[in-house]
C-alpha cells in the first residue's frame, strides 16, 4: 500500500511517499527569511507557490504516478493555521481527484511514530520532541499519547534562535551555536529551570543577555548548551522512570545537535535503556513521517471525510483517539 503524506505545520512544506515500511521519497522546501521573524501570510504564499514543485519532485523520486497512490495523508494539527490550510487543501484536492481515503495526522505523534519506522525493534518509546516551536516529552500510556512534560514558555529551538540572534549569528541559530560551543569547556553558572516535569527558558534568556559582552561568546554558547540539554535530559529520564519504559527517541530539529544526542545516549546507558536517533531528514519536519503515521492510522480504521477535514491548529497530543496500537 502506497501512502502520500503532506507536512505543512510551519516553515516546511514536505511530501513523503511510503510503501509499507519503505520510504520511497521525502522531499521538502523550507520557507526562510534573511532577517526578522516569520510572517504567516508570506509563509502561506510560499507553500502555495512551491506545493506543486514538491509534489512533482516526490513523485519523480519515488518513481510513481499519482494514480499509484492508495491513501492521502496530511498534517491536520497542530501548527500555524496559514500553513496547515495549504497542506490540507492540497490533500483534500488529491483525495477527491484520486477518489482515495484521506487521513489527518497529528504532527507531534508523527515525530514519534517515524522512529518506529526507522527502527522496527523500537516498540514503546518516550519521545523527547525538541523543535523550534515545541518542547515536549511524549509517551503512549493508558491508550493515548500523553504529554509528560513541556516548556512553560518558548520552544527550545526558538530559544536557541533568539540567543543566536543576540550573538549576531543569524537564523537558524541552533547549528551555529553548536559549532561555537565546541570551542569551549569553560562552564559559566546559569539558571537551571526545571519545574516538576516542565522546563522554561525565558529567565535563562534574560540572564544570558546580562552576560553578553562580559564573557567570551563560546563560553556562553557552551554553558548554555550544557544547562539547557541537562534540563531536557533530566525530564526525559524522569519520564522513563515514571512510565517504566526503557526506550528513548528524539524528534525535532534541535535533535540534530550532536551534544544533545550524546547526553541522551549517556543517560540511557546509565539506566540500561536504549536510545534511538533517526537520521536528520526524519528528525526535522518531513512528509515521510506523516505518510507513515497516516498509513498506521488507516490500517487502524481511521480516515476522515473531505467535508470534515478541518485543520486543528491547537490540538493537543492527548486529544487524539489512538486506534492503531
Ligand atoms: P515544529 O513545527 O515541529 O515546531 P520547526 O518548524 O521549528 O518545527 P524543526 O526543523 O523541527 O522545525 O526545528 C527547527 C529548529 O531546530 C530551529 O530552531 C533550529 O535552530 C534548530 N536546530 C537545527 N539544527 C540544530 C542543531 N544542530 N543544534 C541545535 N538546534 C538545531
Ligand atoms: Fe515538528
Amino acid at each position: 500500500m502506497i501512502s502520500l503524506g503532506i507536512e505543512s505545520t510551519a516553515h516546511t512544506f514536505g511530501i513523503g511517499i511510503v510503501e509499507d515500511r519503505m520510504v520511497l521519497a521525502n522531499v521538502k522546501n523550507l520557507y526562510t527569511t534573511k532577517s526578522g521573524g516569520l510572517i504567516p501570510v508570506k509563509l502561506g504564499e510560499h507553500h502555495i507557490e512551491i506545493c506543486d514543485v514538491v509534489l512533482r519532485g516526490a513523485l519523480a523520486k519515488a518513481g510513481i504516478k499519482l494514480k499509484d497512490i492508495d491513501i492521502v495523508t496530511f498534517s491536520i494539527s497542530p501548527g500555524l493555521a496559514h500553513s496547515l490550510r495549504i497542506g490540507a487543501t492540497v490533500a483534500k484536492t488529491l483525495a477527491l481527484r484520486l477518489k482515495k481515503p484521506l487521513i489527518g495526522v497529528n504532527h507531534c505523534i508523527a515525530h514519534l511514530e517515524v522512529v518506529r519506522l526507522c527502527f522496527p525493534d523500537c516498540k514503546d518509546p518516550i519521545l523527547l520532541y525538541v523543535s523550534g516551536a515545541n518542547t515536549q516529552v511524549i509517551a503512549y500510556d493508558g491508550g493515548k499519547y500523553r504529554i509528560f512534560g513541556e516548556t512553560l514558555d518558548i520552544g527550545v529551538g526558538n530559544f536557541l534562535d533568539s540567543f543566536a540572534r543576540h550573538l549576531g549569528l543569524g537564523f537558524p541559530g541552533g547549528p551555529k551555536i553548536e559549532e561555537l560551543a565546541k570551542k569551549s569547556t569553560n562552564y559559566i553558572e546559569l539558571p537551571y529551570s526545571v519545574k516538576g516535569m516542565d522546563v522554561s527558558f525565558g529567565g535563562l534568556l534574560t540572564n544570558l543577555k546580562t552576560k553578553f559582552g562580559k564573557y567570551k561568546t563560546e563560553d556562553l554558547a557552551y554553558s548554555m548548551q550544557e544547562t539547557v540539554f541537562a534540563m531536557l535530559v533530566e525530564v526525559a529520564e524522569r519520564a522513563l522512570a515514571h512510565c517504566e519504559k526503557n526506550e528513548l527517541v528524539i524528534g525535532g530539529g534541535v535533535g540534530c545537535n550532536k551534544r544533545l544526542q550524546e547526553m541522551c545516549r549517556l543517560m540511557c546507558e546509565d539506566r540500561n535503556a536504549k536510545f534511538y536517533c533517526p537520521e536528520n531528514q526524519f528528525l526535522v519536519d518531513n512528509g515521510a513521517m506523516i505518510a507513515w503515521t497516516g498509513l498506521l492510522m488507516y490500517k487502524g480504521g481511521v480516515s476522515i471525510k473531505v467535508e470534515d477535514a478541518w485543520i486543528r491548529p491547537y490540538e493537543r497530543t492527548d486529544d487524539v483517539e489512538v486506534t492503531w496500537r
